[in-house]
């Protein structure tokens, strides 16, 4: 028996690999290389010293998934696959639709016909919206999401509670990351945006490294403790052994789950600028711009539920995701 990792060669796929595989569970991976390379599953295969099948498919492409279910017994999806860019979703919603939502209904139709009713979903944060207060907990309303990307979050949270109401063999254990960052400790893989990142982490590695001249800083005048926007950090290796409890649990429990993966604890932006500073001792040059679009104040996880039904909790601390991300970063300029 198998565990299908749809998108297993992103950034947050590719650490779950390992994490997967540390822990002793067989893998298959699918990816279509729109956002990775295939360097990062060569680099996995290096770092866990195993193999494990891979198919370069589309999670569109029915066909190339049943061919999948048809050689391993597969008895549960990972399904990180999706596109992720808020700001290209409101500029090409379609294709956030089509990828995002239409491909995760292909997939679930696959996994029906090959009885493989238990999915892990990638969802996220944003699908709690603009207006519920932080510590953000699963029983607080969700929707009211501001873009595309997130739409499509909420619409597959909707898609997979209303199977598993039809059907009862079904589970989907919802994971609503916070933000993930940081890089396995090797230095070996970690996060290869393409082009000039969008998310904070990203960015503040590559000013650190000379490659953009500096951060702007979006809002100082926010209703936080330094007038910065707060997020719930979460390094990217405690976010993969989440994702090993999980499906672990998805394994016992039939039913929809949503359950948060965040530290429970938020800083702001000039309190990840400062932490790299300190922990990596290279200067990060920042300018106050103003805010972006969309962003809200503050956004931090209750990880209560996690621990109670996962025995999960974030381990690594903010000092720890700067390290990582340096690491990554000076040992891989250029990324893969
Ligand atoms: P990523 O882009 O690094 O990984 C996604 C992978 O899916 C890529 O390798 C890409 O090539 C692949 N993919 C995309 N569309 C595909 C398709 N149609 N068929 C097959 N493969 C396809 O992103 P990530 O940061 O690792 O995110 C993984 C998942 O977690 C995504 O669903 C994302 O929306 C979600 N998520 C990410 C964050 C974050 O901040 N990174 C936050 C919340 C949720
Ligand atoms: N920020 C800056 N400058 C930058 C980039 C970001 O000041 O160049 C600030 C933002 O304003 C925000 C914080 O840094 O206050 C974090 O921004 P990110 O873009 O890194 O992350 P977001 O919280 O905006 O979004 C992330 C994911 C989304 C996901 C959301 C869920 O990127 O996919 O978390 O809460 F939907």
């Amino acid at each position: 028996m198998a565990i299908l990792i749809t998108g297993g060669c992103g950034y947050i796929g590719s650490h779950t690999c390992i994490e997967l595989l540390d822990a002793g569970h067989d893998i298959v991976v699918l990816d279509n290389y729109y956002n990775s390379k295939p360097e990062a599953l060569r680099r996995v295969k290096e770092l866990s010293g195993k193999e494990f099948p891979f198919y370069e498919c589309d999670i569109r492409d029915a066909e190339g998934l049943r061919k999948i279910f048809a050689a391993h017994s597969i008895e549960a999806v990972i399904h990180f696959a999706g596109l992720k860019a808020v700001g290209e979703s409101v500029q090409k919603p379609l294709e956030y639709f089509d990828n995002n939502v239409g491909g995760t209904i292909t997939l679930l139709e696959v996994m029906r016909e090959a009885g493989c009713k238990r999915m892990v979903f990638s969802s996220s944060a944003t699908v709690y919206g603009m207006n519920n207060p932080s510590p953000l907990k699963e029983t607080m309303p969700t929707g009211g999401v501001t873009n595309p990307y997130g739409r499509t979050k909420f619409m597959i949270e909707g898609i997979l509670e209303d199977l598993c109401v039809s059907d009862p063999e079904w589970t989907a254990v919802l994971l609503r990351y916070f933000n993930p960052i940081g890089a396995h400790a090797s230095g070996r893989i970690g996060e290869d945006p393409n082009g000039i990142p969008n998310n904070l982490m990203p960015y503040i590695s590559q000013v650190a490294i000379g490659k953009l001249q500096k951060l702007s800083v979006f809002g100082n005048d926010y209703d936080t403790h330094d007038g910065t926007g707060v997020r719930d950090y979460i390094h990217v290796v405690d976010l993969a052994k989440g994702h090993v409890k999980a499906v672990e649990y998805a394994m016992k429990h039939p039913g929809a789950e949503a359950i948060n993966l965040g530290t429970g604890t938020g800083y702001s932006v000039l309190d990840l600028v400062n932490a790299f500073q300190n922990v990596n001792g290279v200067p990060v040059p920042y300018v106050i711009a103003p805010r972006r679009a969309g962003d809200i104040a503050t956004c931090y996880a209750d990880p209560s539920k996690a621990k109670e039904l996962l025995n999960w909790t974030a381990e690594l601390d903010v000092n720890d995701m700067c390290r990582d991300t340096w690491r990554w970063q000076k040992q891989n300029p250029n990324g893969f």
